[in-house]
């Protein structure tokens, strides 16, 4: 799993070779035979960790292309009875491209929507074969149980699909697609820095490994990243952790905190820092040991400072490398975790 964390810098690179040309600040054209223009809606339909990354590229969607996305877990979307007016785009989110809900759901959809597209890193794989078009992630073999550089890759290829919607659909101008372009193309850079900070996230997460419950909070973008936290640290070190949106806390889950109970804060986004802020202060106020992490001189865990598109890649790579090393720390088995399978091709 290390090795895979690290190799984020390279299967970044190549995924994003094939979404943009930097050096023209353009997109490159990408699903050619798919128009999001007639669209009215994209459905993002995936499960756990694929899941995520659907869940924060439907805010850049939104914005970028001004068009409704739907997110839901593959698991309950193939038994919902969804009224559907034959214009959705449907893009499945699949490392293994074999994974059962993943698969049902768009075989479900047979020739109901306007296209179903793929985000798979296995392009002969079963979604791959029954999507209408794919786009390969190229992330290069997955080995570890707990998805890492599949998660990154299959963010950058959403926020390419949020991107060729915007052109598509024309909300996006070509000056905003080449601001874009420039700050993906500085995501290797960013995880190539975070990455660097692999000591100080050990220090951090040996902290973290002693304890029985562990909080991660976010705001808007960093609310699935703080998701995905959760889930890469119970997954693979056994802790129970749960991640809720900041905003929710003071809707139940602050009765949790204590004296000593340890939160994580991902701190921001852009736009949302002040709204973050009163968060720790409510939290630090019952006694809370706030692990804050961001690129702000508040932080305890200061990750570099990255452009709004750059940087969810760093959070995403201190998620990991925190799980990592907490479950180091306790002796867990951080590649095949108990009671879990790397492809879920069973319901
Ligand atoms: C978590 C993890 C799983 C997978 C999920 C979907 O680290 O790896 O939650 O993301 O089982 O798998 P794929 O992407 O193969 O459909």
């Amino acid at each position: 799993m290390r090795k895979e964390i690290e190799e984020q810098t390279d299967s970044l690179g190549w995924v994003l070779g094939t979404l943009v040309d930097p050096g023209a600040g353009a997109l490159k054209p990408i699903l050619d035979a798919v128009d999001f223009a007639q669209a009215d809606r994209i459905v993002l339909l995936a499960c756990g960790t694929a899941h995520y990354a659907c869940h924060l590229a439907s805010y850049r969607i939104e914005e970028f292309a001004r068009i409704p996305v739907e997110i839901d877990l593959a698991s309950e979307y193939r038994y919902r009875d969804r009224p559907l007016s034959g214009r959705e785009i449907v893009i499945a989110v699949s490392q293994s491209g074999e994974t059962a809900d993943t698969f049902s759901a768009l075989t479900a959809l047979g020739s109901k929507a306007a296209a179903r597209l793929a985000i798979v890193n296995v392009p002969t794989s079963s979604i791959a074969r029954e999507a209408d078009a794919i786009l390969d992630i190229q992330a290069g073999p997955e080995i570890g149980v707990a998805s890492t550089k599949a998660f990154t890759g299959q963010l950058m290829a959403l926020l390419g699909i949020a991107l060729k919607a915007g052109r598509d659909r024309g909300a996006l101008d070509t000056a905003s697609v080449a601001r874009a372009v420039e700050e993906l193309a500085s995501v290797p850079r960013i995880v190539g820095a975070t990455l660097r900070m692999a000591p100080e996230i050990a220090a951090t997460a040996k902290t973290l490994a002693a304890a029985s419950d562990i909080y991660f909070l976010g705001r808007g973008v960093n609310y699935p990243l703080a998701l995905e936290a959760a889930l890469k640290m119970k997954e693979i070190s056994y802790i129970h952790a749960e991640a809720y949106a900041a905003g929710e806390l003071k809707h139940g889950p602050i009765a949790l905190i204590e004296s000593g109970t340890p939160v994580v804060v991902f701190d921001g986004p852009d736009g949302l820092a002040e709204k973050t802020d009163s968060n720790v202060a409510e939290i630090a106020a019952r006694g809370a040991a706030v692990v804050r992490i961001g690129p702000g001189e508040q932080c305890d865990l200061r990750i570099p400072e990255a452009a709004p598109l750059a940087a969810p890649f760093a959070y995403a790579v201190v998620a990991q490398l925190l799980a990592y090393f907490a479950a180091v720390e306790k002796g867990t088995d951080v590649d095949q975790p108990r009671n879990l399978a790397k492809s879920v091709t069973v319901e």
